[in-house]
């Protein structure tokens, strides 16, 4: 047998099983995994799914405020309800730097990974700085895409074997498509950018449409934009390389050895192969129908839509709507103090960024962590009772900058709110 051959397949089975360490098995591993937490069925979740994103989290970005005895722990995360992001490889990172995230706190900015099929990193974070600009939410970005990324990822896969088992020249030109894959991820990648930065609407912070940098360093209003390519990508690389010289190596082979016709043997193989293809596909189908994929999505893009600050003053919300807000509001609290906790048992101290989480996601954005002052004035040296009056007065004269974080803000609220800034030039 001609060794072009032997070598074709050697390389094929190399970037497949790139592919499914990387990609295929996290992916469907954890398909539905964040959906179940969402809705509280995490007695759902298989158990499988915890020591596999466990092993998948060994040296990824890990948030501030993560305990570091929850790290390679999803069972503790989900517990102290801590920011979760999928297992497979990070293709892509993202992250932005801004005076109100010092280097000392956020060392690496704040970071977001892509994933092929979700997110990991900050997402909530960046999704409030997000807000203030009139951006839709991250998840946004890439809805369909990510949610099909289990399929498509199990067709490649099964298109490799295609090639590994069967000599033949229109299997081959099939490798157009791991050959293309990181060009096809940049390139999708790309496309959600611009529809980002050209989809504002309602910002606190009002800025000119743009581009934003897909890699290299970027400016957007107050803050340092950073992308570029992580592990996943590279990896991706090296599929598409193997690919590239498996394809080469075998046409090359075809041209002076006409193939032979295929063997039964290889029949069953492909057989089998298929087989194991077309039942995790229906596998991940399953998830998808038990945690609804679909009517998640269409909330998403619903939400996206509906919740910039502009649309959320309705002058004639109903009674019912704004309990249901409130109520919504009271949930936050909560999954705010278990974070409190979370952090006060977190071995250290976090110095001099102990402020409470209403703060930080209302406030900080605008006026800095520790109320140094940013795109809004500086806060520090304002008595408790001047902060108050002015947030009051903003209340009722439903200041543009303000109304859409302090509407639904308890009076309670409003003065540990006050007390708390007050407190700032001691600490
Ligand atoms: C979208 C940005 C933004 C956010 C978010 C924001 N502020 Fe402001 N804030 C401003 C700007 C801009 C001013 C000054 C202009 C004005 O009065 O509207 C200001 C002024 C103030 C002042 C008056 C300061 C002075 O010296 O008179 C207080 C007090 C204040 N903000 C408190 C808060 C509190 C508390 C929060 C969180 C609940 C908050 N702000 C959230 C932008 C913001």
């Amino acid at each position: 047998m001609n060794i072009g051959f032997f070598m074709a397949r050697i390389l094929a089975t190399a970037a497949l099983a790139l592919l499914l360490y990387g990609f295929i098995i996290p992916s469907v591993g954890f398909n539905g995994t964040l959906e179940r937490i969402k809705d509280s069925k995490v007695e759902a979740i298989p158990s499988y799914t915890y020591p596999l994103w466990n092993f998948y989290q060994k040296g990824r970005y890990i948030g501030i405020n993560t305990p570091q005895t929850a790290r390679y722990n999803l069972k503790k995360m989900i517990e102290i309800s801590e920011e979760i992001g999928v297992p497979s490889l990070p293709v892509w990172n993202f992250s932005l730097e801004a005076p109100n995230y010092p280097k000392e706190a956020f060392p690496q900015g704040l970071p977001v990974y892509i994933h092929f099929d979700g997110l990991s990193g900050e997402v909530h974070e960046m999704n409030t700085i997000n807000h203030y600009v009139g951006m839709a939410p991250m998840e946004r970005g890439g809805i369909y895409e990510s949610a099909l990324a289990p399929y498509a990822l199990i067709a490649l896969a099964m298109l490799l074997v295609l090639f590994i088992v069967y000599d033949n020249k229109w299997i081959n030109r099939l490798m157009a498509v791991p050959i293309l894959l990181p060009f096809l991820f940049v390139g999708i990648y790309g496309y959600w950018l611009y529809w980002f930065g050209h989809n504002l609407h309602g910002g606190a912070i009002t800025i000119k449409p743009f581009m934003p940098v897909i890699l290299g360093d970027g400016k957007v209003a107050q803050f340092t934009t950073h992308a570029y390519p992580v592990i996943g990508f590279w990896v991706l690389i090296a599929i598409s390389i193997l690919s590239l010289l498996a394809w080469w190596l075998k046409s090359r082979a075809l041209k002076n050895q006409p193939a032979k016709k295929a063997t039964p043997m290889q029949h069953f193989i492909m057989l089998i192969a298929l087989l194991i293809g077309t039942g995790t596909s229906a596998y991940v189908l399953k998830t998808d129908m038990e945690v609804d994929t679909l009517g998640k999505i269409s909330k998403v893009i619903n939400a996206s839509k509906t919740t910039m600050p502009t649309e959320i003053k309705i002058p004639e919300a109903t009674e019912a709507q704004k309990e249901a807000i409130l109520k919504e509001r009271e949930e936050q609290r909560k999954e705010q103090e278990l974070k409190i906790k979370a952090l006060e048992s977190r071995a250290g101290s976090v110095g001099k960024f102990k402020v409470s989480p209403m703060y930080k996601s209302n406030c900080a954005p605008c006026h800095g962590v520790s109320g140094e002052g940013n795109v809004g004035p500086k806060l520090v040296g304002l008595s408790k009772d001047e902060m108050l009056k002015k947030i009051l007065e903003y209340k009722t004269n439903e200041n543009e900058m303000h109304i859409a974080v302090i509407e639904y803000m308890s009076d309670e609220d409003m003065e540990k709110l006050a007390e708390e800034i007050a407190q700032f030039e001691a600490q």
